[in-house]
């Protein structure tokens, strides 16, 4: 697929075939693109917790108030931010570091025929603290990025807004 046409045909999905199982080297691939992300003065602050069990994700999907469709889905993909892998000069970008490996997943996991959501952890500390104390991780989850087999085809909500646009 062009990346123009997985930029313009990515959306967010919330339904998904139970049981469909994705290859290793198709989340290695996703995992790939997001270390590819630019990263502040490249330190490349983030770490990646995939989460396959069953057992897992009904946890998450019950200390994340709004994913719910992580029980259906074929994985999540936790991104978590690691700030004290930040040289000084960058310090305090990594929120923007993960957001950018984030996207690159998204479109990644389009390209390959998956459906994806971004479902916000970071800055709530709440979320973001039980989410890392479920997974026992040392990073500060960012973001858990539900994948899975489409079960639904919403219409793509983004669009080009000229007076969003100035130039100067
Ligand atoms: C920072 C961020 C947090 C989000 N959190 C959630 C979430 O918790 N649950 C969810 O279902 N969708 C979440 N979304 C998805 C948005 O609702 C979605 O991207 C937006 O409505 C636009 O739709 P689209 O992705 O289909 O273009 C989040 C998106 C972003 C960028």
């Amino acid at each position: 697929m062009e990346l123009s046409q997985a930029i313009r045909t990515r959306q967010s999905i919330r339904k998904y075939v139970s049981g469909a199982e994705i290859p290793d080297e198709h989340v290695k691939r996703m995992l790939e693109a997001a270390m590819m992300a630019p990263s502040a003065c490249n330190s490349r602050p983030w770490k990646f917790v995939v989460v396959k069990s069953a057992e897992m994700k009904e946890k998450l999907a019950t200390v994340h108030p709004f994913c719910g469709h992580l029980r259906e889905a074929s994985l999540a993909i936790v991104v978590c931010g690691l700030p004290e892998a930040q040289r000084r000069v960058a310090q305090g970008f990594w929120p923007q570091d993960c957001a950018a490996a984030t996207e690159n997943i998204l479109l990644q996991a389009r390209d390959l025929g998956y459906g994806t959501c971004w479902c916000g952890v970071y800055p709530r500390e709440d979320r973001s603290e039980a989410v890392r104390s479920l997974l026992e991780t040392d990073g500060v989850p960012f973001c858990l990025i539900t994948v899975g087999v489409p079960n639904e085809t919403p219409a793509v909500r983004g669009f080009y807004d000229e007076e969003r646009v100035e130039y100067r």
